[in-house]
């Protein structure tokens, strides 16, 4: 079995049931997304449920003030993505008349939406085959593969990507995307990872090489 095939494996016996995961709605997993960006799961749970209740549509969202929005994000942080979400649900309401776009070349070109979100919402809404990596992904890959390229150099993300790129199952790019994720987030932990209990630590580099505290490298800016 392949990496992604253990990890997939791992993920269907392990994943937490987040709501988000139930839905191919691509601006609901718009939604979860970016609140997510630099936000816990756990402290972004509240705050889906309360957008998405308060706005069950990007036409919603269009529709709400600026004041509205970021009184629902208060406490999130990072108050630029409240702001931008605001501005891209009204281009996404004029350009696409309230149909939220899901294929990765539209949303590459929105306000607030880089390369990892438009290929989470593109791949988990439309199984467009397009690789995740996010914070998760890097130290996984990082890890297993042993690769010391900062993660945020040029070069690095290159690397990463490419990667990514090869590794994903273009047959179930949405499972396989979610499952990095969640490997990464519950198991190959920064601080502690799990490698008592992971499924694929006889083939990981950093485990037989004691390596998982020095990987991923990260320069400091
Ligand atoms: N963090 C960012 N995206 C996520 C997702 N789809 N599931 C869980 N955590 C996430």
């Amino acid at each position: 079995m392949d990496l992604s095939a253990q990890l997939i494996k791992w993920y269907q016996a392990n994943k937490r049931d987040l709501p988000w995961r139930h839905t191919t709605d691509p601006y609901v997993i718009w939604l979860s997304e970016i609140i997510l960006q630099q936000t816990r799961v756990e402290q972004g749970l509240p705050y889906f449920n309360r957008f998405l209740e308060k706005y069950p549509t990007v036409s919603h969202f269009a529709a709400a003030t600026e004041d509205e929005v970021l009184n629902l994000w208060q406490g999130l942080g990072y108050y630029s993505r409240g702001r931008n979400m605001l501005y891209t649900a009204r281009l996404v309401q004029e350009l696409y008349r309230g149909q939220f776009p899901s294929s990765y070349d539209q949303l590459i070109s929105l306000k607030g939406i880089g390369e990892y979100t438009a290929a989470a919402i593109s791949s988990f809404s439309a199984n467009e085959a397009k690789a995740v990596v996010d914070g998760n992904v890097y130290r996984v890959l990082a890890r297993y593969y042993g690769i010391d390229e900062p993660i945020n150099s040029t070069g690095g993300k290159k690397t990463f990507q490419s990667l990514a790129d090869g590794l994903l199952d273009k047959n179930r790019p949405a499972l396989h995307n979610q499952a990095m994720m969640e490997f990464g987030a519950m198991l190959c932990k920064p601080k502690n990872p799990a490698c008592g209990i992971c499924p694929v630590h006889l083939d990981c580099y950093a485990f037989k090489n004691n390596a998982t505290i020095a990987l991923p490298v990260k320069l400091k800016t």
